[in-house]
């Protein structure tokens, strides 16, 4: 008999609840599992000196849930041990584990695979990665991201009313990404007034004729506005290495846009030039709300493969899409290595086209 159960890790992603809803519609219309197992709190829900918590997903409880952003079940960061978990999912008589999560738990899910192959148990684990920052190895679009991406542009959009609202108006837009500019690309790509795009893949200067500075300066001389889009993870080479990490292990970004901030002040007054920032950083926005429309279809897609892997007896797998196509590909292709953005390639000068922008930024 099948016991499934499902667990959401990391920080939260657009489409995390379409993906549960749409496995529990799967395992109940097509397999007969009348109700697959929640694990609430990410991996810590398998911990028994936290105390099980386990919500059961029947068809009543998940049918609305794709209006929601976050996960129904809640989150955790960090990894935990995984002979504990394998414990814990005999001990529940649990033979199928999907995981949602990003690159940190699916490396996790992995070590679960393994322990369970060294046991010789028949549990399938099967892996759905979820980030908005497009960045996992093999995946050429995680869900999430178009969604993070149509609530980027907003921010972007407001940055250019501001910026043009003034004299000298300068709009700085800070994104998301960590260490990769893939929101940060594809939104300027979606909004065609980016002046300058900063992204952690192509690092700039600041000073001197080609620098970011005199750009603004002679942009703003022009035109009388200018809109920056800068990725969390640009400008890192002006801030020094990063010496600390979060609990999973990522290295803490330094606050380019608050050196930019500064820096572009100082260079304007001692131009005597005015100019007015308007700095507009979404954050947390571009995350939290609910899926849109094509994030919510590619989610129920990858819900119901999720279900199909599993059930077809597979383990150690990731469901996704690649090069037009839903595949199963082995946890450790994915985990190999992050994804980043490739500044040699066609759709990186298509950005850079329609920026405006040449090369001022390479040093
Ligand atoms: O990986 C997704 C992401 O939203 C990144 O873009 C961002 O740097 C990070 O998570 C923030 O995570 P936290 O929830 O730890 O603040």
């Amino acid at each position: 008999k099948t016991k499934c159960a499902v667990v959401t890790c990391g920080g939260i992603c657009p489409g995390v609840n379409d993906v549960i809803r749409a496995l529990v519609m799967e395992a109940h219309h097509n397999y007969g599992i009348r109700s697959v197992i929640g694990i609430r709190n990410g991996f810590r829900g398998f911990i028994p000196e936290y105390g099980y918590d386990l919500v059961d997903l029947t068809l009543d409880r998940v049918a609305d849930i794709h209006h929601l952003g976050g996960t129904i079940l809640g989150s955790s960061r960090g990894i935990q041990d995984a002979t504990v978990i394998v414990d814990s999912l005999e001990r529940l008589n649990i033979n199928v584990l999907l995981v949602i999560g990003g690159d940190g738990s699916m490396r996790a899910a992995q070590e679960i695979v393994n322990e369970i192959s060294k046991r010789r148990k028949k549990i399938s684990v099967i892996g759905i990665p979820k980030t908005i920052d497009n960045d996992i190895n093999f995946i050429t679009r995680s869900f999430g991201f178009d969604t993070a991406v149509e609530k980027a542009t907003e921010a972007i959009q407001c940055a250019h009313v501001e910026a043009t609202g003034v004299d000298m108006g300068i709009g700085l837009v800070k994104l998301m990404g960590r260490e990769a500019g893939f929101i940060a690309s594809q939104a300027t790509l979606a909004m065609q007034e980016v002046n300058f795009l900063l992204v952690p893949e192509d690092p700039f200067t600041l000073e001197g004729e080609n620098g970011l500075l005199k750009a603004l300066e002679r942009r703003l001389l022009q035109r009388n506005h200018a809109l920056i889009v800068c990725a969390e993870g640009a400008g890192q080479n002006l801030m020094g290495q990063p010496t600390k990490r979060d609990e999973s292990g990522n290295p803490k970004l330094g606050d380019i846009c608050g050196l930019l901030r500064k820096e572009i002040t100082r260079h304007f007054s001692e131009q005597n030039l005015e100019c007015n920032i308007k700095f507009i950083d979404p954050s947390y926005i571009i995350r939290s709300v609910p899926a849109n429309a094509a994030d919510r279809v590619y989610c129920s897609f990858l819900g119901q493969q999720a279900l199909h892997a599993a059930m077809s007896g597979k383990t150690g797998m990731v469901v996704t899409h690649l090069k037009s196509t839903m595949v199963h590909l082995p946890l450790e292709l994915v985990t190999s290595k992050r994804r980043t953005l490739n500044v040699h390639s066609d759709y990186w000068c298509t950005v850079m086209e329609s920026t405006g922008q040449k090369s001022y930024f390479t040093p």
